[in-house]
């Protein structure tokens, strides 16, 4: 065992920037790179897999936990965003987490606060049209996560796709030392991918929501069958989206993986974007899909 690790077997649990910078810079003197898993808590099996590839990859893992208020928009589910510190800390700490990075919002955003990130184009569609402001504030508090804590890989989920894409984007135009690594979606046996929203779902809701996987796949297998129309592929989708009642589309999109382009017709990889509302909760999912 490395001997910084067994000198803090226990995880650390850090409430302020200074002490967090003063780990990370701490260890980064030592040459112990650190891997950060950047969450917004109400941890499930998705984050776990996002902090084993952080362990397998790095030699220390931090995890934030922020409920970022500056990315839900007045209107969205910032109250009613699913907490659970005391269950996530247990998660933390049996996947083998170093540190835990549990911020104050009043030091994130003190009252004189004035700056956003803001990456352009990439935000301005999908998620961005369905909830303005919204990237704005995850690109800000990556940013600021990123500068506080510099480390060497940040580990994000596919199943915010554009979301991925941004951070990456983010990353490489203020050349941020930090190389952002992005790890497939984690799915119940049925399909329906990990999120800490599904927790609102009623059971009745919970089965409608896996038409957002078999709508996906639908996609995929009209694809791989030949089908190169969008328009056709995303009718089919919408068909089976449509029957069920308690399910609301927001969107639908087919597009390219790199600049989120709508594409009219399918070549090469694309991706399936959708967004759907199931009563007041609103998911979102994606495949990622290539013509043959
Ligand atoms: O994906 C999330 O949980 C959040 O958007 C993130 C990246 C932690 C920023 O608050």
């Amino acid at each position: 065992m490395d001997a910084w690790r067994r000198l803090s077997a226990l995880m650390r649990r850090i409430q302020t920037v200074n002490a967090m910078r003063t780990w990370s810079r701490g260890l980064q003197r030592k040459g112990v790179t650190i891997g950060l898993v950047p969450t917004m808590g109400a941890l499930h099996e998705g984050h776990r897999s996002l902090i084993r590839a952080a362990r397998l990859a790095c030699d220390a893992v931090a995890v934030s936990i922020f409920v970022n208020p500056l990315q839900f928009g007045p209107l969205e589910d910032f109250d009613r965003y699913p907490r659970s510190l005391a269950q996530d800390l247990r998660i933390c700490r049996s996947a083998g987490v170093d540190t835990v990075f549990i911020p104050r919002a009043q030091e994130m955003y003190p009252a004189d606060f004035e700056t956003v990130v803001s990456v352009q184009r990439l935000t301005r569609r999908y998620e961005g049209l369905s909830r303005p402001g919204h990237f704005g504030g995850v690109t800000t508090v990556v940013t600021k996560l990123l500068n506080i804590i510099r480390p060497d890989k940040a580990f994000f989920g596919q199943k915010d796709y554009q979301q991925a894409v941004v951070v990456e984007r983010l990353a490489k135009d203020l050349d941020l030392d930090t190389e952002i690594v992005v790890r497939p979606t984690v799915r119940e046996p049925d399909g329906l991918a990990l999120s800490s929203r599904n927790r609102h779902l009623s059971p009745e809701e919970r089965k409608a929501a896996t038409v957002l996987y078999r709508a996906l796949s639908e996609g995929r297998e009209l694809i791989r069958a030949g089908e190169r129309s969008v328009r056709k592929v995303e009718a089919a989708m919408t068909r089976l989206i449509r029957a069920e009642p308690v399910v609301r589309l927001d969107y639908l999109a087919v597009v390219d993986p790199i600049t989120l382009d709508e594409v009219r017709s399918v070549r090469g990889r694309v991706v399936l974007l959708l967004a759907v509302w199931i009563g007041e909760t609103r998911l979102i999912d994606n495949l990622i899909v290539t013509a043959r």
